[in-house]
């Protein structure tokens, strides 16, 4: 038992000699996740949708890691075959897929559009299965592999105004499963984290009607919504062998929201 014992250490959280993908990780909370690797020693590889790229770049080199770029759209099958195999071309591995990049978008209930429906689908659920299957049959061959799934505190509960958003999100824990399950024999692991309320820029505006921002806040248990920091442990966690044991869950980065009636 000792040896067990003794056997841990630090280094099960360090993402040395890892090539992790992260999808829009060019802004908002993906530059977390994706910075977060780079510190814990691992290179990018970024499927991003708009053009800026320099920020995010400059963040991972200052780490001394890699940082390449694929743009496109996700919602394109001969896009997500290019992410993979661009990948493959410029580090000969996948150790670490991030299913991040989502949309969102609000509408009155009975007027809500059907192309709003479609294009969440498709960006937040449709996309992370393609991308992942993809990713999958490269990791089954490595025998290794960490996925790492965005749900929301929406994966849990529901909201008026986004009936897409809510689906798509509680779509996403149940891939989770499906992965955890089709791949745990492989050495793969799939878990999501489910982020509650972060200050970005996304929602700059929302927080800034008060009595939005105040009903939110009177039911986070933290008292305030997250930074960008908060998810950063979980994302390296999850990605990392100190979480090998850990397959088809969600870690709640919300300061306690979803637990809260
Ligand atoms: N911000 C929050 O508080 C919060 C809370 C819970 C969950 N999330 C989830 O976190 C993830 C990131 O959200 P964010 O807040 O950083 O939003 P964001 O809008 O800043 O980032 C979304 C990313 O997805 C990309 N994207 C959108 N459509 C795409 C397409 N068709 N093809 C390829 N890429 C596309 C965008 O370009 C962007 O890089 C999303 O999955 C979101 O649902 C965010």
């Amino acid at each position: 038992m000792n040896e067990q014992l003794n056997r841990f250490s630090m280094d099960y959280f360090s993402l040395k000699g890892k090539v992790a993908i992260v999808t829009g990780a060019n802004m908002g909370l993906g530059m977390a996740y994706a910075t977060a690797f780079a510190k814990a020693g691992a290179d990018l590889y970024i499927p991003h949708f708009t053009p800026d790229t320099n920020e995010i770049k400059e963040l991972i080199e200052a780490q001394g890691q890699k940082a390449a770029f694929i743009q496109g759209d996700l919602t394109d099958p001969n896009y997500i075959e290019s992410v993979v195999k661009g990948c493959l071309r410029e580090y000969g591995k996948i150790d670490i897929l991030v299913n991040n990049a989502g949309v969102s978008s609000f509408h009155e209930f009975p007027d809500y559009p059907d192309k709003a429906w479609k294009q969440c689908i498709d960006v937040d659920l449709n996309a992370v299965y393609y991308l992942s299957h993809a990713v999958a049959k490269i990791m089954m061959e490595q025998k290794s592999g960490k996925i790492i799934n965005i749900g929301s505190a929406l994966s849990y509960t529901a909201d008026k105004k986004c009936p897409p958003y809510t689906t798509a999100k509680h779509g996403v824990l149940g891939l989770t499963k499906v992965f955890a399950n089709e791949l745990g024999e492989y050495n793969i692991q799939t878990n999501a984290i489910s982020p509650g309320f972060l200050a970005t820029e996304v929602n700059r505006e929302l927080r800034a009607d008060p009595n939005f921002y105040n009903k939110i806040t009177n039911r986070i248990p933290a008292g305030k919504w997250g930074d960008l920091d908060d998810l950063m442990g979980a994302a390296v966690f999850l990605a990392s062998h100190a979480s090998d044991y850990i397959n088809g869950w969600s870690i709640s980065v919300d300061g306690g929201f979803t637990t809260t009636l």
